[in-house]
This record gives structure tokens, C-alpha cells and sequence, in this order.
């Protein structure tokens, strides 16, 4: 589930929230699951993964990983991310484009002290996306962390990412093909909606 805190009124926030507790409500799977899209300057090529997105805090979409990451050296060299969602209970895609940041330390260390340990463990133990000679080498790594006494503390290469979205696309799946497309674009400090063509 994605925590809503201190939730913020601009209208493609409250359809967003709108379209999360029909999606809940229909029981979607992964709910959480979200695709970010970032651009490596260094390879010129564009990747993508999904992430689980844990906070919508006022403005802020939040989610946590490896600040050692390909993806976080992404981040660092280009801060335009794209962001898409689909939910298959409601046949609904949402898009987002937005610039993206760490989260404080403080907020790292406060959400990973209310972890469970094993989660912790997971992510202390490894290099992510690193080359590893096998599986059971993996396995390995994260059980000599288990047995680690500050399991609470968060390491300074994980923590959470932030970005505010300037763009939405809501897009509606319909059975008669008519599908129906949102967008509301942040611009001169106000949200400029529009209808796109299916
Ligand atoms: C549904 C789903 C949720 C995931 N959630 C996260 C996450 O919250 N944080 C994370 O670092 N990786 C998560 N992963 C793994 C990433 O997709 C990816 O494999 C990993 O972060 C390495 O990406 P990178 O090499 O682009 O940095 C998730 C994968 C899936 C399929």
C-alpha cells in the first residue's frame, strides 16, 4: 500500500488518489509498483525498472533503493524521470514526468529504524545490480548480515528518492476502444489541463 500523508489538493493529486482507491478497492495486484524511466548521459541510452512507491507525501512521490545504483547514478547526471503506473483491475495507466532528489538522512534513517531487520539485512548486504559469481553467493552475503547486530541503522548508500511531478496522463481503458486521456501540465504555477486523442 502507498501511504498518503498530508495529501495534496491540486487536481491531478485527487484524481490520482481517486484512481488508487478504485484500484485498491478492485484489489490490484503490486499496487505499489512503479516504473521509472532515467536517461544514462555516460551510455546515451534510457533504461527503465519498476520500484515500489511508498509515500505520497504533500507533493512528493517517495520510494527507497541503493544510492549506488545504476539507477542513482542516473539520477545524479540527469534529474528528468518519467514515471508510469498501470493498474490492470481498473485498466488504468498514469504517467508522470517530474525531476527527482534524495531524501534527507533524517527521513532515511527514521523510515529504516521502523523496518523489519530482515528487509534491512537485504538491503546492507547488497552492491546492487553489482555481478555476483552466483546465487548462493548472494544468499550467503545477506545470512552473515543477518546475524549483525545494528540491522537498524541505515547505511549511507540507501535511502529514498523524491520527485514532484509537472506533467499527468491519466489514461482510461475503455471496451470500446474509446479510451479516454488526461493530461495536466504544471505551468506559470498553475496545472493546464487537457483531452488527448486515444
Ligand atoms: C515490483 C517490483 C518492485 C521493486 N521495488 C524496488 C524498490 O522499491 N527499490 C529498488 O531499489 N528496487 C526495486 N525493484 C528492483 C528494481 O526493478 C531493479 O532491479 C533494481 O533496483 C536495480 O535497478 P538499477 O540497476 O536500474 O539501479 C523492484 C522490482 C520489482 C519487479
Amino acid at each position: 500500500m502507498i501511504k498518503f500523508d498530508n495529501p495534496c489538493l491540486d487536481r491531478p493529486y485527487l484524481v490520482f488518489k481517486e484512481k488508487y482507491n478504485e484500484s485498491l478497492i478492485a484489489k490490484q495486484d503490486n499496487i505499489e509498483a512503479i516504473c521509472i524511466s532515467s536517461y544514462s548521459p555516460k551510455d546515451d541510452e534510457v533504461n527503465a525498472r519498476y520500484v515500489n512507491l511508498k509515500f505520497i507525501n504533500d507533493n512528493q512521490f517517495i520510494f527507497f533503493s541503493n544510492y549506488n545504483s545504476p539507477k542513482s547514478i542516473e539520477f545524479n547526471q540527469h534529474e528528468q524521470i518519467t514515471a508510469s503506473i498501470y493498474w490492470s483491475r481498473t485498466n488504468v495507466q498514469i504517467r508522470m514526468k517530474a525531476y527527482i532528489k534524495k531524501t534527507s538522512k533524517e527521513f532515511n534513517q527514521n523510515y529504516f529504524a521502523e523496518r523489519d531487520e530482515k528487509k534491512n539485512a537485504l538491503a546492507i548486504s547488497s552492491y546492487q545490480s553489482s555481478p555476483i559469481d552466483s546465487y548462493e553467493m548472494l544468499k550467503k552475503n545477506y545470512e552473515i548480515c543477518l546475524k549483525k547486530n545494528n540491522l537498524n541503522e541505515c547505511p549511507d548508500y540507501w535511502g529514498g528518492y523524491s520527485f514532484t511531478p509537472y506533467y499527468f496522463e491519466f489514461w482510461e481503458g475503455h471496451k470500446s476502444r474509446l479510451n479516454k486521456r488526461e493530461a495536466y501540465k504544471f505551468q506559470n504555477d498553475e496545472w493546464i489541463h487537457s483531452f488527448l486523442q486515444a
